[in-house]
């Protein structure tokens, strides 16, 4: 329930846009802010029949969805998937920039086009969204009766904004960015009554890191990385993400919630040090 002290859906009537949602983190959070009483566009770049099932399994819930393929690293595809979303909705009140991948290399071995690629979609397509919807928050303004601020994204981040990552430095720089990009968005937008927060998940169990889980030596290696001892469910971090986009949060602005059973609490110095 929402401050608002009424039994109605926290997000109702809220327009949500989530990339890189067909699958996920991203599909689990789509779900949760339609059962929340959004509307939620389904963005996907490749893979356009599971963006569908996952529309069609929205709709089953009684939820509101519709899918849109955009690259978000593409200006004019970005551009385009606002312009449809607004047009078909009317706005856009809730940004979550999910979209993320990982290509993995020693440093000597990584390609520009690697290199190159990951920053593209996990930290250009951030920008290229953001900037979107918050040209269309300034536009609208506040519509107290939605929320009671002109829209909110949630940026998804990682461990690895803080934590070095050897073998994935694409990665961590990505998220690194992302960090301080979301920071500032915050703080140049608070006064116009946008807010922007991070999550930073730690070992999720989503197909971007499926050999770190997937048999149970490998699950016994990455447990030792979590003071809580299980692997994290995509459930996790949608629970976080309404929360971050809803009024509840209101006071909240420019901070990164650590969702990831305390892999960011040095599990290495539970003795010793
Ligand atoms: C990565 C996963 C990894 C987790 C914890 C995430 O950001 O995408 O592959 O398991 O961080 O290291």
């Amino acid at each position: 329930m929402s401050m608002t002290d009424t039994c109605e859906p926290i997000l109702k009537g809220q327009r949500a846009l989530v990339t890189g949602a067909s699958s996920g983190i991203g599909a689990a959070i789509a779900k949760a802010l339609a059962a929340a009483g959004a509307k939620v566009v389904v963005n996907y770049a490749g893979g356009a029949d599971r963006a569908h099932a996952m529309v069609e399994k929205i709709r089953a819930a009684g939820g509101e969805a519709m899918a849109i393929r955009a690259d978000v690293s593409r200006e004019d595809e970005v551009e385009a998937m606002f312009a449809e979303m607004i047009e078909t909705w009317g706005s856009v009140d809730i940004l979550v920039n999910n979209a993320g991948l990982q290509k993995d290399a020693p440093l000597v071995e990584m390609s520009l086009a690697d290199w190159q690629k990951v920053l593209d979609i996990n930290l250009t397509g951030q920008f290229l969204c953001s900037r979107a919807a918050v040209r269309e928050f300034l536009r609208r303004g506040v519509v107290p009766e939605l929320s009671r601020v002109a829209g909110k994204i949630i940026c998804m981040s990682s461990v690895h904004d803080v934590i070095p990552w050897a073998g994935h430095a694409n990665y961590a720089a990505s998220k690194g960015g992302v960090s301080l990009l979301m920071k500032t968005m915050a703080q140049e937008l608070a006064p116009q009554r946008i807010r922007v927060n991070a999550i930073s998940p730690g070992a999720i169990k989503t197909p971007i890191n499926t050999a770190a889980w997937m048999t149970p030596e490998a699950e016994a290696e990455l447990l030792k990385l979590i003071p809580c001892r299980r692997v994290g469910e995509p459930e996790d971090i949608a629970r976080a993400t309404v929360w971050l986009a809803s009024d509840d949060s209101d006071y909240v602005t420019g901070a990164t919630l650590y969702v990831d059973g305390g892999m960011t609490l040095y599990p290495g110095f539970d003795q010793g040090g």
